[in-house]
């Protein structure tokens, strides 16, 4: 089971993958097994859809908010836990909030910043806000290391690339002199006033403003402006939240069905991976149908048993062979969908051009909506400890 190194050796575990195929899941169960194994986990979620929760059978956690699962909770629900289990939902606003307040000692200036309507703006998950968040927010997790080991769960696809790609975001502007270029008539704007904007902004603050209001335009670069002294330590932090990405102690878990369009989908995320130096620990399919159990080698098992429950339990002989085969039916269906999920399975394996290991995790006979749940989970996939 290659999830084991993760569990045992990693500080950061990503779960990425496309929309609905057990990522919140998996981060779960991740997290589950590292409580098991002793290791202090936190299972942080920077996925607005919230189902983190859900698959602890927990009340929704507030934005921010951060929920310990005491050792008692966990064993009564099963699981062989040596320490709590720790779990957060993002808050962009709150992360933001953070950063500014670390950064700058100047209680005036923070203030100022902290007010400012553009600041507003990005707490309000201004596109890519969220993401960036996420990327302070586990940066500074990482270095306080209060956290033997933190499980991110991220969005479907194109938001966890998104979060992937926050720090090269930040570098490629922050690096890029075009953005002094870009802004530099708007912060000459912000400093003299609006009228300044409107004559020497030239072509790029005119276009600019034309997408994005020039009331709108006018409040970044006030803010920039403000900002600037910031710039260097952004980028710092930037450069560095990816080398740890990029380092050995992250992990990156692509999760996926075998149902060919979602693999088509993860083999996607997993190229971009490789294209970014990010090796992918594994990918793991999940919800794979399992082989049936095969029914009875008794030859007259079928007689066997309708006698058995005619004769002992008062059944007619119509309803036991209606029954007989409902179950024949049931047996054959999923050996078919069992076939299928074979099959491309070995689809999979063979796009992955031995690049990355195979995890299965099987179809549970139920969604998993608690501990418990997950506990049965965890059993199958990590055995019982
Ligand atoms: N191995 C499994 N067997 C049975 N049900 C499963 C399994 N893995 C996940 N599920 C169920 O599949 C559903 C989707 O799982 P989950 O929410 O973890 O997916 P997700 O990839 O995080 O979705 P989203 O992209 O919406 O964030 C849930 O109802 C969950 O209980
Ligand atoms: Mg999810």
């Amino acid at each position: 089971m290659n999830l084991t190194p993760v569990i045992n050796d990693k500080r950061i575990a990503v779960t990425m993958g496309p929309g609905g195929v057990g990522k919140t899941t998996i981060a779960a169960l991740l997290g589950l097994q590292a409580a098991v194994c002793g290791r202090k986990t936190l299972v942080l979620t920077i996925d607005p859809a919230m189902r983190l929760a859900g698959a602890l059978g927990l009340d929704r956690i507030p934005p921010g908010a951060h929920h310990t699962i005491s050792i008692a909770e966990l064993e009564a629900a099963g699981v062989p836990a040596r320490v709590p289990l720790h779990i957060a939902m993002l808050d962009t606003g709150q992360s933001l909030t953070g950063v500014i307040t670390r950064e700058v000692p100047n209680s005036k200036q923070q203030k100022r910043i902290l007010e400012h309507p553009f600041f507003k703006r990005l707490c309000n998950d201004l596109a890519g806000s969220r993401e960036y968040a996420a990327m302070e927010e586990l940066y500074n997790l990482h270095l306080k290391g209060e956290f033997d080991f933190v499980v991110v769960d991220t969005p479907p696809t194109t938001h966890s690339m998104d979060f992937l790609e926050a720090p090269d975001r930040i570098l490629d502007v922050l690096n890029n002199d075009g953005y002094r270029w870009l802004m530099r008539p708007a912060l000459l704007a912000s400093k003299v006033g609006l009228r300044a904007l409107d004559f020497s902004g030239g072509y790029v603050v005119r276009t600019l403003s034309k997408f994005t209001g020039l009331a709108f335009l006018k409040e970044l670069a006030s803010f920039i402006d403000m900002f600037s002294s910031l710039m260097e330590g952004f980028r710092q932090r930037a450069a560095a939240f990816k080398a740890i990405l990029r380092s050995d102690v992250s992990s990156f878990i692509l999760v996926t069905t075998v149902d060919p369009n979602q693999s088509q989908e993860t083999l996607y995320l997993h190229r971009k991976l490789f294209s970014r130096d990010l090796t992918p620990a594994a990918v793991v399919a999940n919800r794979v149908v399992p082989e049936p159990v095969a029914l009875p080698e008794v030859p007259d098992w079928r007689q066997l048993l309708t006698h058995e429950l005619v004769a002992g339990r008062g059944e007619t002989e119509p309803a036991v062979t209606q029954l007989i085969a409902a179950m024949e039916i049931a047996q054959q269906t999923l050996a078919d969908l069992a076939r299928r999920d074979r099959a491309h399975l070995e689809q999979l394996k063979t796009s992955l051009l031995n690049r990355s290991s195979l995890e299965v995790i099987y179809l549970q006979p139920e969604d998993v909506h608690d501990i418990r749940g997950l506990e049965q989970m965890r059993r199958h996939v990590f055995g019982q400890s």
